[in-house]
């Protein structure tokens, strides 16, 4: 596997780990097109909808010091998908967070390892950050807007644009007199919104725990304890993998906790999805992509977890707790029929959504006492960003505390440079 993940991440774009980096030209349109809700249909909605680049200050403890890119009213548990531009539309996924998503290499089969992995989407159907970019403009239950054009025209109504994309594409986004032109337009725009995903904004590398592989903060007896158990009794590195890889640039890249990958948890239905949805088939359900993947969806990055509930494709889990739980009693507790019966996440669990290909091998009687679920719930919670903002003892500025000094440079800098990093070994 680690032969895979070298090879994979030299697809990588050129990614800078550092959030105080400026951000250059190309970026900086690419924030302005994200945040734009002059580009959806009733004028009302942007990336950032969905993806906000915030924290969500009514809400207590980190979510409201920490920006997780998720729909804040996803976060609130006002709903665990969507609403869109026009109203009453809604999906029926949650909205993922869009950190470190820039580190996916291009979806495709890997030989090696007989798997598909990368892609962009639960179940991988954007090749890439920029084919992914195109889509949400045109999404019906998202920013609804009629097509290409449609898109370009509210590009062109802004002076500014027709500048920024004369300046770093060469592109003269008032003239749309030919498919050609309008099709590079929506290109170049999805292509600076990629480049704004690639900077040091989604991509902080600066929590508690690369403090911790760097060194110079230490994890408390409980949170080290997770650690342990997430890479050994629990297993949960099998996928979430914490190998460090390489750019195509010769920079290290810490652990992202997923090698992009596919699987099946075996995520009951979520019954407060409005509409009742047919079960999302995943990978398996797109053209040219055998059954056999039926039910698996793209194997998340673990990094700020805390601040992304609720959890799975259908956002079914609320907290981290019932996410554990579920990984460690899934084949054990008894089953009601879904997740609106009391008992549901407690004393027991609802049937799969999607049976077939379900991992029965690596995850659902894992043997965890209550103790060791905590743990690793702890042990999730280091991986939040922007630890120097939300270390619980602001006084304190020493390794001793388990905190680093306020405004501290992130641990590891992309650099070739760097420290080697002390990986913990795995725990058989
Ligand atoms: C109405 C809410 C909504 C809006 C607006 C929206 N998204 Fe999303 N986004 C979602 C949902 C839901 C998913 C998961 C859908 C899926 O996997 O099929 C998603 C998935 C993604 C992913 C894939 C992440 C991963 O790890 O696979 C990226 C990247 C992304 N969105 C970027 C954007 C960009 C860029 C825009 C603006 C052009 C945008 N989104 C607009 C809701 C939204
Ligand atoms: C066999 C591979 C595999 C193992 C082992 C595994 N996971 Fe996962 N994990 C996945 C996949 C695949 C998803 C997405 C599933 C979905 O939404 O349908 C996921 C999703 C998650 C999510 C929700 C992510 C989000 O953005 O909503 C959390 C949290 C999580 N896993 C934590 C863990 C923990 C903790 C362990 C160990 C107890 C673990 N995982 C073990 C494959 C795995």
């Amino acid at each position: 596997m680690k032969k895979l993940l070298l090879t994979l991440s030299c697809a990588v774009f050129n990614l800078t780990a550092y959030s105080a980096v400026p951000l250059t030209p190309e970026q900086q349109l690419g924030e302005a097109l994200f945040k734009d809700k002059n580009l959806s249909f009733n004028h009302n909605q942007s990336c950032e909808t969905c993806h906000s680049l915030s924290p969500i200050p009514s809400l207590k403890g980190v979510q409201g010091i920490v920006p997780g890119f998720v729909d804040p009213s996803n976060v609130k548990g006002i709903s665990p998908i969507s609403v869109g531009s026009i109203p009453r539309t809604t999906g029926t996924l949650n909205a993922p967070s869009i950190a470190y998503a820039s580190y996916s290499p291009e979806f495709g089969w890997d030989e090696d390892e007989q798997i598909y992995v990368g892609g962009q989407f639960w179940n991988g159907r954007a090749t890439n950050l920029i084919e992914q970019a195109k889509k949400p403009f045109l999404n019906p239950i998202e920013m609804a807007m009629l097509d290409e054009l449609d898109v370009v025209n509210r590009i062109k109504s802004n002076p500014k644009y027709i500048k920024d994309f004369q300046k770093i594409y060469q592109l003269t986004i008032s003239d749309t007199s030919s498919n050609k032109a309008i099709q590079d337009t929506y290109t170049a725009l999805a292509k600076a919104i990629s480049a704004f995903e690639q900077s040091g904004t989604f991509n902080k590398f600066n929590s508690k725990f690369d403090y911790y592989l760097a060194g110079t903060t230490q994890l408390s007896t409980t949170e080290k304890k997770g650690l342990d158990l997430f890479q050994g009794k629990a297993g949960c590195s099998g996928c979430h993998k914490m190998d460090v890889t390489v750019d195509s640039n010769g920079n290290n890249i810490p652990p992202l906790f997923t090698y992009f990958g596919y699987d099946n948890i075996g995520l009951p239905r979520n019954m407060a999805i409005p509409g009742n949805p047919v079960a999302d088939v995943g990978l398996g359900g797109q053209e040219g992509i055998p059954q056999t993947e039926i039910g698996k969806h793209k194997v998340k990055s673990l990094r700020n977890i805390d601040l992304t509930p609720p959890y799975g494709h259908n956002g079914i889990f609320k907290t981290l707790d019932d996410m554990v739980h579920f990984y460690n009693t899934r084949d054990v507790l008894k089953k009601v029929k879904d997740n609106n019966s009391p008992e549901f996440a407690k004393t027991a669990w609802a049937a799969p959504e999607i049976a077939s290909n379900m991992n029965t091998t690596q995850i659902g009687n894992l043997g965890l006492s209550v103790i060791e679920e905590k743990a690793i719930v702890a042990f999730l919670k280091t991986l939040t960003d922007d630890y120097p903002l939300w270390g619980n003892n602001p006084a304190a500025v020493s390794i001793k505390d388990g905190r680093v000094p306020e405004n501290s440079p992130p641990p590891i800098i992309s650099t070739k440079n760097m420290p080697a990093l002390k990986i913990p070994v795995r725990i058989k």
